[in-house]
């Protein structure tokens, strides 16, 4: 192996597939399209974009990406069984380079709850479902899941049939993010001793956050060999979640020096990708997350601040820049137009078609009549909503009168459109946001349990718009809706309403269990 191959680490996207599994972070066609063409524009290596047995959408969200992706390869995933399979390569066959991504449970307790199958059976259903994936693809990843808890001696076995029936990359996954980077480390090392015919293939991590350490233990991974790294956008993935791709990334950028590895992303594109994945997922980014959140470049004591002052370095190890972040000063306002709102568009990371600038631009101006100052946040506020709205075919809220005050029942009148068809309903309540809620119940009745309910002002001041996440739970799987407002009540109104809008994708979709047959 040449030395610039030697030293390539190979970013495996997975935002559309675990991230996807994180309860209520359920994703439409469209908005996958629209994440997984941005990774590829930013240098992402391989997009896995969805598990396609798994659904009717999830089909089509990997064949499409499948059509539209230039340059990454795009990967679906399959248990180990020749339906899964068949059905993975019928989504990837048309992309530019397609791959399958097969695995199987393999630590004592996954073999004995999960696949119920002997070592002896396990062993040979990696061997005949690697050969069958390798009937309809060249490019054929291995998972054997729950590395990091299966005996050593026989994750080396298992390992080495799967190699011998054709896998050009093995993937380790820490599914329950239980290992420390020394033992993450050592498992790589430890196959690379063992196995020669490692030197000849792609050698995979893939870390869950359960216990915080998935992007240290994906590091010592690649210190030990690894050549491919798993991870999302925002660390977003199930339970605690999976390593954060712009931790990853802006490790061995910032690290160069200990950590002698490239990639091919373009970091000046992340924060781009953490507001649209945040926005199309509903997950906030905590305030103080590495690298993308809100604080990860403000210095606020005053020590930092007379340092920062005298020399950025004395604080700040990356630039704001470096991940895609500009300070621009520019507050818009009633008489901005349209060339200053895509420029501030533009400086926040987004680029917009013209009629989507457009549609925003009537947003914009709406606001800014009712608010004299419009912040960056009160934009990427209304950017939110406009990737919502594209896809609130369902239901979709046209007017909305509340009554409200110290007199109860508060009322609620809304017209609302369901499947093109026009509703008008009223409805009391316990409060106005109650009254809201009941009278969409009346055009949408549905059995979910209300789970979460938050309002958050987006800026400061009496005049902030708010935003309203609205956690759903019906029959065990979890929506999450969310919009924002300068009016509170119609805030709730629309994210109630998105949180439907998902509810009606998610029922489409069956829940993929991790069972082999
Ligand atoms: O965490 C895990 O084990 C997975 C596999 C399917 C690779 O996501
Ligand atoms: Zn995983």
């Amino acid at each position: 192996m040449d030395k610039a191959v030697k030293d390539q680490v190979l970013i495996f996207d997975t935002t559309l597939r675990d991230g996807e599994q994180s309860p209520g972070a359920t994703m439409s066609l469209s908005e996958k399209i629209e994440i997984a063409a941005l990774l590829d524009e930013m240098g992402v290596d391989i997009i896995e974009a969805g598990f396609p047995i798994a659904s009717e959408g999830d089909f089509e969200a990997v064949s499409e990406i499948s059509k539209i992706i230039e340059i990454a390869s795009v990967c679906g995933l399959a248990r180990a069984n020749k339906v899964d399979i068949e059905r993975c390569w019928r989504a990837v066959e048309k992309s530019n380079k397609p791959r399958i991504h097969t695995f199987i449970g393999t630590s004592p307790l996954h073999r004995e709850f999960q696949v119920r199958l002997t070592k002896e059976q396990v062993l040979d259903k990696v061997f005949e479902t690697v050969k069958f994936a390798k009937t309809f693809c060249e490019d054929v990843q291995w998972s054997p899941m729950d590395a990091t808890r299966t005996e050593r001696d026989f994750l080396i076995k298992v390992v080495r049939v799967a190699i011998e029936a054709g896998a050009s990359t093995i993937n380790i996954p820490d599914t329950v993010g239980y290992t420390a980077p020394k033992e993450s480390a050592e498992i790589i090392k430890n196959l690379f001793a063992t196995i020669p015919e490692m030197k000849d293939i792609i050698v995979s991590t893939h870390c869950h956050n359960d216990l915080g350490m998935a992007t240290a233990n994906s590091l010592a991974a690649v210190e030990a060999g690894a050549r491919q790294v798993e991870c999302t956008i925002n660390g977003l993935g199930e339970r605690a979640g999976n390593t954060a791709l712009e931790e990853i990334a802006m490790a061995l950028r910032v690290r160069r020096d200990i950590l002698p590895f490239k990639t091919r992303l373009d970091t000046k594109k992340l924060i781009q990708a953490s507001r649209l994945v945040s926005t199309v997922s509903g997950f906030p980014v905590q305030f103080n997350k590495a690298i993308v959140g809100k604080n990860a470049f403000a210095h606020e004591s005053g020590i930092h601040q007379d340092g920062m002052l005298k020399h950025a370095g004395t604080f700040e190890i990356m630039k704001p820049e470096d991940i895609g972040l500009t300070e621009t000063n520019l507050v818009m306002g009633k008489h901005s137009g349209r060339a200053a709102l895509r420029k501030k568009i533009s400086d926040l990371g987004f680029n917009l078609g013209d009629n989507q600038l457009q549609d925003l631009f009537i947003r914009f101006k709406a606001l800014a009549d009712r608010k004299k100052e419009v912040y960056d946040e009160d934009l990427l506020a209304l950017l939110a909503d406009n990737s919502m709205a594209r896809n609130d075919e369902f239901l979709q809220l046209v007017d909305l009168e509340v009554k409200c005050g110290t007199s109860s029942p508060q009322t609620a009148k809304a017209v609302i459109v369901m499947q093109g068809k026009n509703y008008t309903v009223d409805s009391t309540g316990d409060g106005p946001v109650d009254a809201v809620f009941n009278a969409i119940k009346k055009v949408f009745p549905h059995s979910a349990h209300l789970q979460h309910f938050q309002i958050h002002a987006v800026t400061e001041g009496t005049d902030a718009q708010a935003t309203v996440s609205v956690r759903l739970e019906e029959a065990g799987k979890m929506v999450t809706g969310q919009s924002s407002d300068t009016d509170t009540v119609v805030a709730s109104a629309k994210a109630y309403i998105n949180s439907l809008n998902k509810l009606v994708l998610r029922r489409r979709k069956k829940a993929p269990d991790f069972v082999a047959n």
